[in-house]
């Protein structure tokens, strides 16, 4: 296991990427709560961060339980604290250095840079430079800009880079991972999904035991594979409801059922669309929208959970990416959408919380889902929100809409398929907008809606751009979408990234 202190750089999720992509587990802590115990440990990693060293708030760990007593690489301001706290001088830059550099002057014999060649390009993101070393502390690689580059304190497996390895543009970054993780610090490459499999499974058995667990399955990769895991653990004991809340693409419910039931789970398809539809009427206001359906969830969930006798564990399947606590140096983030609030239960449900998928990127959950033998139409299924259609419809729900916006889903997502461009896309949809536009169809003056595709392509959701999709494509989606579906008659592509703009509209 190898130790990741976040100072709160937006990288530092990279960070633990680059490491599980080389079959080694971390974990990410924030630099104040380094764990008391530090033997599961077997190297240490210091991010980057927003501060400045020079700062009078900047973060300032006690590494003394650390530094010269496991293997330990800091990287930016990670390196450059390392410099401060020995008496080194860390100052400001006279340009901020930002951008690609490339090494020179690496130190050869030096196992940090094993393979890694004068000229490899790393990629800089800092404003202040470390200007002298300590006496103890030397010199492993420079580029054209920056002199301390790399540094490695005297007979201590120490190092320090300003460059960021995590980063893509960082051609070698992932070699030198591999040369400070396996070759410096030896630690095995035996993190695989086969292992967290038995791990996980043999875990659950021990603390669930036969009780009984109830899961809220969406349909989704993340929910399915939490209950295929749960039921290799613990077979019939696992209770899964799957909800229709009406805003559902076409077909889904039906289809999710049947594929959950061929999977052996034992699912109960709960049919309360016009419950949502109820809360939802008149409603505008998005948030209004995700608070309502948000509750109406919980309700019907709770209702169902509660007729099964003695159950004692709610499942999730909650991911890394949601429960890092990231170092908030900037504050409270603020809310610009309440994606968490949907799903989220009651304390007053009194149901222990089992989330057996918490440590995993979304990446890992689909390899573990693939070793599970989940079928890859399941696992490289698009992200879909919880508030379903609803937050596609920029106007209050009516079926009507419902089920123009359904057709016209079908009919996008169908040809994307059809296109063998479903893959290729990170999520796709279509937004119901608000807008009526005139338009002649025959000899008939036509007065009718307009809808908008969107097909991104992201890593996380976290930022996102919106795909290139061929005229030809997008001419022949226009065309069945406007002839097929009655009330439409009028079809615009959405060309915006994100940020500035988001994934959905509302
Ligand atoms: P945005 O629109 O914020 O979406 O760019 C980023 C990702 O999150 C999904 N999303 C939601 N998921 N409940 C969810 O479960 C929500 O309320 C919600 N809003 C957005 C969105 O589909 C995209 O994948």
């Amino acid at each position: 296991n190898i130790l990741i202190l976040d100072f709160g750089s937006q990288y530092t999720q990279l960070i633990a990427r680059r490491v599980r992509e080389l079959n080694i587990y971390c974990e990410i802590k924030p630099y104040n709560k380094i764990p008391e115990d530090l033997s599961e440990f077997k190297a240490v990693i210091l991010s980057g961060s927003p501060f400045s060293v020079r700062h009078e708030d900047a973060p300032t760990p006690d590494l003394s339980q650390i530094k010269g007593k496991l293997p330990l690489l800091g990287i930016c301001y990670g390196a450059q604290h390392l410099i401060q706290k020995q008496g080194g001088s860390v100052e400001a830059s006279n340009t901020r250095e930002f951008g690609r550099a490339h090494l020179q002057d690496i130190k050869r014999d030096n196992p940090l840079f094993d393979g890694i060649h004068s000229g490899s390009q790393v990629w800089m993101s800092h404003s202040d430079s470390i200007k002298s070393l300590p006496d103890n502390v030397h010199r492993i690689a420079s580029t054209e800009d920056v002199e301390m580059a790399a540094f490695q304190f005297d007979n201590e497996q120490t190092y320090g880079i300003q460059f960021h390895p995590e980063v893509y543009h960082t051609t070698d970054g992932l070699a030198l991972l591999e040369n400070f993780l396996v070759k410096i610090a030896q630690v095995p490459q035996d993190w695989t999904p086969a292992k967290f499999v038995d791990m996980t499974v043999a875990d659950l058995k021990k603390t669930v035991g036969n009780q009984k667990v109830v899961l809220g399955l969406s349909g989704g990769v993340d929910s399915s594979v939490a209950a295929v895991l749960l039921h290799k653990a613990i077979g019939k004991n696992l209770y899964c409801i799957f909800v229709n809340n009406g805003l559902l693409r076409k077909f889904e419910f039906e289809d999710v059922l049947e594929q959950y039931k061929d999977m052996g789970l034992n699912v109960k398809g709960v049919d309360a669309a016009e419950r949502f539809l109820t809360a939802l009427k008149d409603i505008k206001d998005p948030e209004e929208k995700r608070k309502r359906i948000g509750n109406a969830f919980i309700e019907v969930f709770d209702d169902e959970a509660h007729q099964i006798k003695d159950v004692t564990y709610l499942a999730q399947g909650t991911i890394y990416p949601d429960v890092i606590e990231s170092v908030s140096v900037n504050g409270p983030s603020v809310t610009i959408k309440s994606h968490h609030n949907v799903g989220g239960l009651p304390e007053y449900m009194k149901l222990k919380v089992v989330e057996p998928l918490k440590m995993l990127f979304k990446d890992e959950v689909r390899r573990v889902g693939s070793e599970l033998g989940i079928s890859p139409l399941l696992l490289g299924r698009h992200p879909f929100p919880g508030p379903g259609l609803a937050i596609r419809i920029l106007d209050d729900i009516t079926p009507e809409k419902v089920s123009i916006l359904q057709e016209v889903d079908y009919i996008f997502i169908k040809a994307l398929r059809d296109w063998d461009l479903y893959d290729k896309v990170w999520q796709a949809g279509a937004m119901l907008l608000p807008v009526h536009s005139v338009g002649v169809m025959g000899d008939e003056r036509t007065y009718e809606k307009v809808v908008a595709l969107r097909a991104v392509e992201s890593t996380d959701g976290m930022t996102a751009d919106w795909v290139d999709l061929p005229y030809k494509f997008l001419q022949n989606v226009s065309n069945k979408i406007i002839n097929q579906v009655k009330g439409v008659n009028r079809v615009v592509y959405d060309i915006s990234s994100k940020p500035p703009s988001t994934i959905e509209w509302e």
